[in-house]
């Protein structure tokens, strides 16, 4: 897949929140990496940047195959704190570039959002990220950027699954050519609900496949977090089959506009 300024991502990545540094993290990079998995996404706020850097690092994985993601912590934000923290999370990641940098949470305040995007714009600018981009963005926030950005918004990252999915902001997205990353696409692993049961034994594959799937045939970037291995594989292995329409339609019905985490549309810090 290709971004509006035709940086490619991978249709899948690991995500690392919650991922602990050390042994956990090293064996989880490996064989991810092992398994196919190109894209990493961490975030300052998850404090384990260090260790993801120190993980792809142990394991010589090639810094060129891989698609690097971290976001601004909200305590950073502003223009000199983003660009200072920013240069923080390369040391930590022992690297030079980041394939993607996302502003981690909208907040209320627009005029911090503009010079942390200016900041962001700056970096991409000087050749320090490939792609510029922000996560938990909702329609409005997004027409703030859009309306004075020089560099529009090339990914959004947000909570997408059955139960939570707005197809308005999902058609904005698609119109202004911004990349939608699913996040907690496994529904953070409480994967019970009968009806995703009895779709996944129609189609014999896991809840988390068909999570996935549903998330991929939409042309969403899915990055669930596994630390085992069995499940690092069957996650990765979503692309031998299709949910028929009328599945995805039985997905798409159990919208319950049910968030894990802060409302982007209240939320301050
Ligand atoms: N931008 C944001 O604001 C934001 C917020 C939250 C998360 N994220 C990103 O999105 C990534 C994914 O979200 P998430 O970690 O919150 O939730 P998630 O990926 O939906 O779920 C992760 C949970 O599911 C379990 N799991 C994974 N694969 C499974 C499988 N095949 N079968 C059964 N259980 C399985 C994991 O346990 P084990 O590890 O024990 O397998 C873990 O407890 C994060 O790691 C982070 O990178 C971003």
């Amino acid at each position: 897949m290709e971004l509006v300024n035709g940086v490619k991502i991978p249709e899948i990545g690991l995500g690392v929140y919650k991922m602990n540094p050390g042994r956990e993290m090293n064996e989880a990079v490996k064989n991810a990496y092992q398994c196919g998995y190109r894209l990493f996404d961490t975030a300052q706020m998850y404090r384990n940047e260090d260790a993801l850097g120190v993980a792809l690092k142990e394991n010589q994985i090639p810094r060129e195959e891989i698609f690097l993601t971290s976001k601004v912590d909200n305590c950073n934000q502003g223009y000199d704190n983003t660009i200072a923290s920013f240069h923080e999370t390369l040391k930590k990641l022992q690297t030079e570039y980041l394939d993607a940098f996302l502003i981690h949470w909208p907040g209320q305040q627009a005029e911090r959002t503009l010079s942390t995007w200016k900041a962001l714009e700056h970096l991409y600018k000087e050749g320090y990220i490939r792609s510029i981009g922000v996560s938990n963005f909702e329609i409005c926030q997004l027409e703030l950027l859009l309306e004075s950005c020089e560099i529009q918004p090339m990914l959004n990252q947000i909570e997408h699954t059955p139960f939570l999915h707005d197809e308005k902001l999902n058609t904005f997205c698609k119109e202004k050519h911004i990349q939608i990353e699913a996040w907690g696409p496994l529904l953070r692993g409480k994967m019970e609900d009968e009806r995703i049961q009895k779709i996944s034994t129609r189609y014999e594959k896991s809840p988390a496949q068909i999570l996935l799937r549903w998330n991929i045939q939409q042309g969403i970037v899915p990055i669930p977090k596994t630390k085992n291995l069995s499940r690092l594989q069957e996650n990765i292995s979503v692309f031998d089959f299709q949910i028929e329409p009328e599945d995805m339609e039985k997905l798409n019905s159990m919208n319950e506009n049910h968030r894990t985490s802060y409302d982007p549309l209240q939320f301050d810090f």
